[in-house]
């Protein structure tokens, strides 16, 4: 009961940094709990390193509950330690400042589009294969490219012409083209609602609920007909995709398949 009450919150409408700090904030409610409930047993001060071990358990233990993707296990588990030595060592300011704009850096869209950076796995990259050689696809874009994994994937299959990324966070941005360097796949540093669909016919994107309806409406003015668009995890409101492809992956991936029709464009006008 408890366990299905907490997978409330991997409902995707909470962006990926609420629920990892939310894992470190009941984690940490956790650990007062159990400081409360040992002291009645051992004489405290409790050591540093139990209490920082704690921590890390019960983040890591709400961070599955929420089933958040497993990169982030990487942070919960080094953020408290992390903060424990800054704190303890009195380490100068400026540090945290680079720390932050790092994560700017990185995180970008996360602030400015409410798109935070999770990458697809390797079984949706297979199943992108899949929708391409059962929808006759050959030009694919990635909006939003991350790390620039799927861009290089599609590029290296026989039957795709072309494949793109586009992506403005600056890290992700330099990643990815370092991955499609010597001519795998193209990666631009561009906006995604600068960019012009018309010319491909395989639009693949994994962002958040929040862009969806903006993102169809571009989709139903740009994409030509019989074209795809797939989107990872996030349906588009109110329209009924062709097909949804459920994966056999940890997160039970969704991929939630749209063909662009003249019927389907000409139902969204009306
Ligand atoms: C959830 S990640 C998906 C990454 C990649 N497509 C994948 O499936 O592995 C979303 C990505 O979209 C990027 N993004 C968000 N808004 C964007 C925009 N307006 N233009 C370009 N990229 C954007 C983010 O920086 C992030 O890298």
């Amino acid at each position: 009961m408890v366990v299905r009450s907490l997978k409330l919150f991997s409902v995707e409408k909470f962006p990926a940094i609420a629920k990892a700090l939310l894992a470190q904030f009941l984690g940490l409610l956790l650990l007062a709990i159990t400081v409360v409930l040992l002291a009645q047993f051992v004489e405290p001060p409790f050591a540093d390193s139990l209490l920082l071990a704690l921590q890390v358990i019960y983040a890591a233990l709400f961070t599955t509950l929420f089933v958040m993707p497993r990169w982030w296990y990487l942070i919960q588990i080094v953020l408290p330690p992390s903060l424990y030595f800054a704190l303890s060592s009195g380490v100068n300011p400026l540090l945290a400042l680079g720390l932050f704009i790092l994560l700017i850096l990185v995180f970008k869209n996360a602030v400015f589009e409410r798109v935070p950076l999770y990458l697809s796995n390797q079984t949706t990259r297979r199943a992108l294969v899949q929708i391409a050689e059962e929808y006759h696809l050959q030009r694919f874009i990635d909006l939003g490219c991350g790390n620039g994994s799927n861009v290089r994937f599609m590029a290296e299959q026989a039957k795709i012409q072309e494949s793109v990324g586009v992506e403005t966070a600056p890290i992700p941005l330099l990643l990815a083209k370092l991955r499609v360097f010597g001519g795998h796949g193209t990666v631009l540093a561009q906006n995604l609602w600068k960019t012009d669909l018309a010319s491909y016919d395989f639009v693949y994107a994994f962002l958040s609920p929040q862009p969806m309806p903006e993102l169809w409406s571009k989709a139903v003015r740009e994409m030509p007909a019989n074209s795809v668009l797939v989107s990872n995890s996030f349906a588009v409101p109110d329209i009924e995709p062709s097909e949804v492809w459920q994966l056999s992956d940890r997160r039970k991936t969704k991929l939630y398949i749209y063909k662009m029709s003249e019927t389907q464009r000409s139902k969204t006008s009306c």
